[in-house]
């Protein structure tokens, strides 16, 4: 992508689209004062009758007046709660993204309200937000449509920036935004690829490419080195599958790092729900029951693009949950890599039984922090919903900045509590606990129970995206499929480590 921050005017742009971003209707702001120029009148009227009223998400597009270099002008609302409005920068680049690609048009210009005021309203993390929104909006899932997408994502990006001596970090932002989208990117497409493509053993060919194109070490356990180390859960939930079960650990390692997070990811590439079989209609997605694993993956690869200068760990333990007479069976008792044994009362409850032996082998290496990421339960979309995650974890200082940085990448969480007293309702009375806690408090049990399987004092966080990981039914700014969930909040939160 080609990147450009400068002060041209908007009439002296030559681009495709050309998209203001205003922080209101009417408003003298510089931006709006731009468009009048372009326009030669007052465009409210006009931009009213295309649905634009200057509200937040707003947006509307029409055939640039003669005499603007551009295609399309597109009009977007910044509100403004805050001089930097990094969400609302990311949904308008999001929605140009989205027009470029659809559209065919290769060149894209912005003129930001905020940017355009003085460089100190505004700074690189919009401009980053920018980037992110573009790189997303420009993405499609056309590997198995006979008719592709025609057109290519957006090659050429201007922004216009009055502070000239930061106009390189600007740049930088937008390089850098472009980035993380990308790592998102290719987390959307492991979870829209369908269980046939993404499996146990094809999901291992993707981890090593990832490594060789982002120079990453890889190392990976097979069926054998599992058994080895005795990952008694992980391998129940995998043997009713006909992929062979892997561990797959990616590490970015750069020189004189001091930093070292871990990231799990849940990676069953389908859940059936094992003998306690799923209906049919609860099975259809569950292709994205791997989406843990797959912002985990998207993570490190934008970690190693932005080549961060903490060690960082992706580990996921890849298997599939299927019936079959190798399946396991209810009430049987497995033991894990910690010694630990656990009765399986339900089948379904598969993935904190694949994270516990992942997250037993992630706390070997001495991780400052371990983050683990799963569309671990139903109960947590009923709880949160669709758009937020749940977030549990002991360690205040770490919980409060996961959930800060979903604030600022627009990827919220919301901490639910691990109550002590709950941790009754993981008793069993043959094993050292159930796998289940029953009908109340999903999500927090489910966490609890992975909770064991964390070695004391090591800081852990655990990040339920059952709701955000995938959307079934997509909108403009939140499109069908697989959302890459929570790369954005992920490289947030290491940049400040
Ligand atoms: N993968 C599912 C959770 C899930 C449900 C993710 C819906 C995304 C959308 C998980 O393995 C599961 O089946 N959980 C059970 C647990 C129960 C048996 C304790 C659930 O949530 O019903
Ligand atoms: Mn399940
Ligand atoms: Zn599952």
């Amino acid at each position: 992508m080609q990147i450009q921050v400068a002060a041209k005017q908007p009439g002296n742009i030559g681009t495709d689209v050309l998209a203001f971003g205003l922080t209101g209707k009417g408003a003298s702001s510089p931006g709006w004062r731009a468009l009048r120029g372009l326009v030669g009148s007052n465009p409210n009227a006009m931009l009213a009758l295309l649905g634009w009223n200057g509200k937040p998400g707003d947006f509307a597009t029409f055939p640039a007046p003669r005499g603007a270099r551009a295609r399309v002008i597109a009009v977007g609302t910044l509100t403004s709660r805050g001089a930097a409005d990094r969400s609302a920068v990311r949904k308008l680049a999001l929605r140009v993204g989205a027009l470029a690609r659809t559209r065919g048009m290769a060149k894209v210009a912005f003129f930001l309200d905020s940017a355009l005021s003085g460089a100190d309203e505004t700074d690189a993390m919009e401009f980053q937000a920018l980037g992110e929104g573009l790189g997303y909006g420009g993405y499609v899932f056309d590997a198995h449509l006979g008719k592709k997408a025609e057109h290519e994502p957006a090659s050429s990006v201007y922004a216009y920036f009055a502070g000239r001596s930061a106009r390189q970090d600007m740049e930088k932002a937008i390089a850098d935004g472009l980035a993380i989208a990308d790592g998102q990117n290719r987390a959307r497409t492991l979870v829209n690829e369908p269980a046939n493509v993404v499996n146990p053993e094809s999901y291992v060919e993707m981890a090593r490419a990832l490594a060789a194109e982002k120079g990453l070490q890889i190392t990976v356990l097979d069926k054998a080195a599992c058994e080895a180390r005795n990952m008694g859960a992980f391998l129940a939930v995998g043997r009713g599958g006909g992929y062979e079960p892997h561990l797959v650990h990616l590490v970015h390692r750069p020189e004189g790092a001091t930093t070292r997070v871990i990231l799990v990811g849940k990676a069953v590439t389908f859940d059936s729900g094992g003998l306690c079989l799923k209906p049919a209609a609860g099975q259809a997605i569950m292709k994205m029951d791997m989406g843990g694993s797959a912002a985990v993956f998207g993570a490190i690869a934008a970690v190693a693009d932005l080549n961060l200068p903490i060690e960082v760990h992706a580990i996921f333990a890849a298997c599939e949950n299927m019936t079959g007479s190798l399946a396991y069976h209810t009430g049987d008792v497995l033991t894990a890599s910690n010694g630990k044994t656990i009765e399986v009362l339900n089948t379904d409850a598969e993935g904190r039984l694949t994270l516990a032996d992942a997250l037993v082998y992630a706390a070997e290496f001495k991780p400052d922090y371990i983050i683990d990421l799963a569309t671990l339960t139903g109960a947590c979309l009923v709880a949160l919903g669709p758009n937020i995650a749940g977030l549990m974890g002991r360690n205040r200082g770490l919980i409060r900045a996961l959930k800060a940085a979903g604030e600022r990448a627009d990827e919220p969480m919301w901490e639910l509590p691990l109550d002590d007293e709950y941790k009754e309702l993981l008793k069993s009375k043959i094993a050292d606990m159930k796998n289940i806690g029953g009908r109340w408090a999903g999500a927090i049990t489910a966490g609890l129970f992975l909770e064991e399987f964390v070695p004391d004092g090591v800081p852990w966080a655990h990040i339920d995206i059952a709701g955000p990981a995938y959307v079934e039914n997509g909108s403009a700014t939140r499109p069908f499929g697989g959302t890459g969930f929570p790369v954005r909040a992920l490289i947030e939160w290491m940049r400040t480590l």
